[in-house]
């Protein structure tokens, strides 16, 4: 099978991972079809960061669990890294290095042709708007612009395949729109397929083209915004709510399945720990 056979970016089937005792990704049916901005939410804890460290090959898995644009992740891991660039939830800049650096050691990581290199690494600077900083220790940038910076090193192989973990967690409004920008920006020039995480329900609702809530390890609910919203006005009214009730935002869906208020069961307290720890980086 070649690469243009299949139409899925991503494919999860049954995809399990525990550590000791703990399932953190507990039968996760996943599809990300070419070219969508699919968003993966979910409370603290569900698992949205194994299952992408699975999906990326940072996870080992068992063969026929997790393809990526048809390669296997198990029985063919280079290839699978060959397609994707990925920026982790926890920073990964190197403070001590200037912008192009950084990128140029991501550049070198993933195998961009030598003599391509510093056109590919301006270009991917350019393309998250840091020319004019490039030169500069990453560590005098601003939490925006450590995103951004990230952004560019996961953009610099040219991926089909862009997967972000909370790429926007501690940034103002502003900054946050702008990391979209510059992800749609590539999107539209490449055709680029887009895996992310996030917690901003707004973010989710106005970039990506479906969304799927996870919550103890598998996909609840799955669909466009819209029809998550539409499915929750729909129950409720089942239910016998007012007819003049407004429409259920996303963040009425995502309390819906995933409860209110903290899950003891799942989120702990190195989530929450780490995930501040990482806000407080950026922020
Ligand atoms: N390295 C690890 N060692 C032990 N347990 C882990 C490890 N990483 C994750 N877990 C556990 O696996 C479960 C899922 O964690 P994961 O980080 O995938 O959740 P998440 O959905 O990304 O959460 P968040 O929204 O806080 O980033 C949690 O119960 C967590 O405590
Ligand atoms: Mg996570």
């Amino acid at each position: 099978m070649t690469q243009d056979d299949v139409t899925e970016a991503v494919a999860c089937t049954g995809l399990a991972y525990a550590f000791g005792d703990t399932n953190a990704v507990d039968g996760l049916d996943l599809t990300v079809a070419q070219g969508e901005v699919f968003g993966l939410l979910g409370p603290n804890g569900a698992g949205k960061t194994t299952a992408i460290r699975c999906i990326t090959t940072l996870l080992p898995v068992p063969t026929r669990m997790v393809s990526v644009f048809g390669h296997d992740a198990a029985s063919d891991r280079m290839a699978v890294r060959r397609l994707l660039g990925y920026v982790p939830q926890q920073l990964s800049a190197d403070s001590s290095l200037t912008g192009r650096e950084n990128v140029v050691l991501f550049a070198r990581v993933f195998d961009v042709p030598r003599r391509e290199r510093a056109a590919r690494v301006g270009q991917a600077l350019a393309a998250v708007g840091l020319t004019d900083a490039a030169d500069r220790l990453a560590g005098t940038y601003s939490g925006g612009m450590v995103r951004r910076l990230e952004l560019a090193q996961a953009l610099v192989s040219a991926p089909r395949l862009l997967i972000l973990d909370e790429p926007t967690i501690g940034l103002d409004p502003i900054a946050r729109t702008g990391v979209w920008e510059h992800i749609n920006a590539v999107r539209a020039a490449t055709g680029m397929t887009v895996l992310v995480t996030t917690h901003y329900m707004d973010e989710a609702d106005q970039y990506c083209d479906r969304v799927g809530l996870m919550h103890h390890g598998r996909i609840r609910a799955l669909g466009t915004p819209d029809e998550l919203r539409e499915g929750l006005g729909a129950r409720r009214r089942a239910a016998g709510a007012a007819g003049t009730d407004p429409l259920p935002t996303l963040e009425d869906v995502f309390r819906d399945i995933a409860g209110s208020g903290l899950d003891e069961s799942s989120g702990d307290f190195r989530d929450v720990r780490s995930t501040r720890r990482t806000a407080r980086r950026v922020g």
